[in-house]
C-alpha cells in the first residue's frame, strides 16, 4: 500500500528512531494535505516511522511504529493490535490479585497506542481518544480503535464499552452492554462507587492508587485535612490506615457526596465508627489558600493530602501554574505542627519533577519565614505501572507525588 510520506528534518531522527510518538506539526512540511485519521509513513535520516494524521492541534502525526529505511515498518494490522493489547495487559496482570478491579488498561502513548486511553471499572470500560481522526466513520483511525476495543473484549472479562463524554457529545456505549449511573469497583481491597457518565476524569482517579496506599501506611493515629479530596479516596485510605479523623475539602458539592458515601461502604475496613471519623467541607481552596487552610475545620490537622486539578493546559499557563503551586505548598507547610507531614501532588504536564520540587523550596522556604517551619523531603514517586510512560517521552511524565515532613525547631 502506497501511504502519503512527509520528510522531517534529519535532526528528528534521534527523538522519532528513540520512541518519541509525535510529530509536532512544525515539523512537517507546510502545505501538507492527507484526510483526518490517516496512516502516513514519516522519514528523518534513515528512520522510518509510521503514524496517524491529525488534522489540528499541536500533535500532526501520533506514532505507532519504527523501522529503517532498508527494513520499513507494516501498517497496524489486528494481530498487531492484538499483541500490543496483551503487552499492555501483562503490565497489569498483577493490580486484580492485589484487590483492584478499577486502573488504566491502556495508557496511549505509554502501551503504544498514542491517542486513546482505557480505563477499567469492573466489568466495563471507558474508552478517551485525544485525536479527532478516531471520530471519523471509515478513517484508519477508527478501524484501529475498533481492533482495540475487539482486542480488550476478547482479553478482559467486560460487559460493555464507554466511551467516554467529551465537550458537546453524550458518553456513548461503543461495545456490549451500557453500564449502570454507578457502579462500586474496588482498588486495593477497598470499595469505591464510580459514575461512568458524570463523574470527572473517567470516573476516579486512577493514577493515584499508590499514593493512596503510601498515605494509608503514615495515617495511624493523624487528623487528615483531604484538600481537593474529590470523592475522598485518600481519606478513605487514611482511615482504613487508622487516622483518627478525615476531612474532605473540594469545591464539588457531588464529590463530597460521594466522599461520605465511600467511607460508609467502607466500614468494614475503616470500623464501626467510620462515619463519625470523618467530615467534608465545601470550599473554594484556590482564590485564597491561606485563608481557606484557616479554616476551624482544619485545625490540629497533622496530614494534609494535597492534589489539586491540572493548573496549565498549555506553556503559558506553567508560570501561573507555579505560583499557585507555591502559594498552595507554603499555605500547607505552615499549617502543620512540628512532625506534622504533607503529601502533595501535581497532575500539571507542563511543570516538570524537578520543577516542582523546586517550588517546594520555595514554598518552604516562604513557610520557614513566616512560621519557623523546616521540611524534609521523606518520598518522591510519580507514575504507577499502569500508567507507564516512554523514556524518550518526557512530555508524557506528568504526575508528581513527594511527602515532606514538617519539623519546628525551637
Ligand atoms: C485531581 S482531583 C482530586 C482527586 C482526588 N485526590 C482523588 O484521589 O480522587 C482535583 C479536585 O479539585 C477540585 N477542585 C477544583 N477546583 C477547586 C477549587 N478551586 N477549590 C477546591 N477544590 C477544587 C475538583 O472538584 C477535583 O475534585
Amino acid at each position: 500500500m502506497s501511504l502519503p510520506t512527509l520528510r522531517l528534518p534529519a535532526r528528528l531522527e534521534g527523538p522519532l528512531s528513540a520512541g518519541h510518538p509525535w510529530v509536532y506539526r512544525d515539523h512537517v512540511p507546510s502545505g501538507t494535505s492527507v484526510a483526518d485519521g490517516t496512516w502516513v509513513r514519516v522519514e528523518a535520516g534513515r528512520t522510518v516511522a509510521l503514524g496517524l494524521w491529525a488534522s489540528d492541534g499541536a500533535i500532526a502525526v501520533r506514532v505507532f511504529r519504527r523501522g529503517r529505511a532498508d527494513a520499513p515498518p507494516q501498517v497496524p494490522d489486528a494481530a498487531w493490535v492484538e499483541a500490543t493489547v496483551a503487552r499492555a495487559l501483562a503490565l497489569r496482570s498483577g493490580l486484580e490479585e492485589a484487590g483492584s478491579d478499577a486502573y488504566r488498561l491502556v495508557f496511549g502513548e505509554g502501551d503504544g497506542l498514542p491517542g486513546i486511553t482505557v480505563d477499567r471499572y469492573g466489568r466495563f470500560a471507558v474508552l478517551q481518544t485525544y485525536a479527532s481522526g478516531y471520530r471519523r466513520d471509515g478513517s484508519d483511525a477508527a478501524e484501529l480503535l475498533r481492533l482495540v476495543v475487539r482486542s480488550l473484549a476478547r482479553a478482559v472479562p467486560l460487559t460493555g464499552v464507554l466511551r467516554a463524554r467529551r465537550e458537546g457529545a453524550a458518553a456513548e456505549t461503543v461495545w456490549g452492554a451500557t453500564p449502570p449511573p454507578e457502579l462500586t469497583v474496588h482498588e486495593l481491597g477497598l470499595r469505591f462507587l464510580a459514575n461512568l457518565f458524570e463523574g470527572q476524569k473517567t470516573g476516579l482517579f486512577l493514577d493515584h492508587r499508590e499514593h493512596r496506599a503510601y498515605v494509608r501506611d503514615l495515617a495511624r493515629g493523624r487528623r487528615v485535612a483531604n484538600l481537593f479530596a474529590y470523592s475522598g479516596a485518600f481519606s478513605v485510605y487514611a482511615l482504613a490506615g487508622g487516622a483518627r479523623h478525615a476531612l474532605d475539602v473540594d469545591v464539588a458539592p457531588a464529590a463530597l457526596r460521594d466522599a461520605a458515601r465511600n467511607v460508609a461502604a467502607n466500614a468494614d475496613a475503616i470500623g464501626a465508627d467510620a462515619t463519625e471519623r470523618h467530615e467534608t467541607l465545601r470550599a473554594d481552596l484556590l482564590s485564597d489558600p491561606a485563608a481557606a487552610l484557616a479554616a476551624p475545620q482544619l485545625a490540629g490537622s497533622d496530614l494534609i493530602v494535597l492534589d489539586p486539578p491540572s493548573l496549565a493546559r498549555r506553556k503559558g499557563q506553567r508560570h501561573a501554574a507555579l505560583r499557585t503551586y507555591r502559594r498552595l505548598n507554603a499555605a500547607a507547610l505552615a499549617a502543620l505542627p512540628d512532625g506534622g507531614l504533607l503529601a502533595t501532588a501535581s497532575c500539571t504536564a507542563q511543570v516538570s519533577h524537578e520543577a516542582f520540587l523546586g517550588v517546594l523550596a520555595e514554598a518552604a522556604a516562604e513557610a520557614g519565614a513566616q512560621a519557623g517551619v523546616c521540611a524534609q523531603v521523606l518520598h518522591e514517586s510519580g507514575h504507577a505501572p499502569d500508567h507507564p510512560v516512554p523514556l524518550a517521552f518526557p512530555e508524557g511524565r506528568y504526575l508528581k507525588f513527594v511527602v515532606v515532613r514538617v519539623t519546628r525547631p525551637d
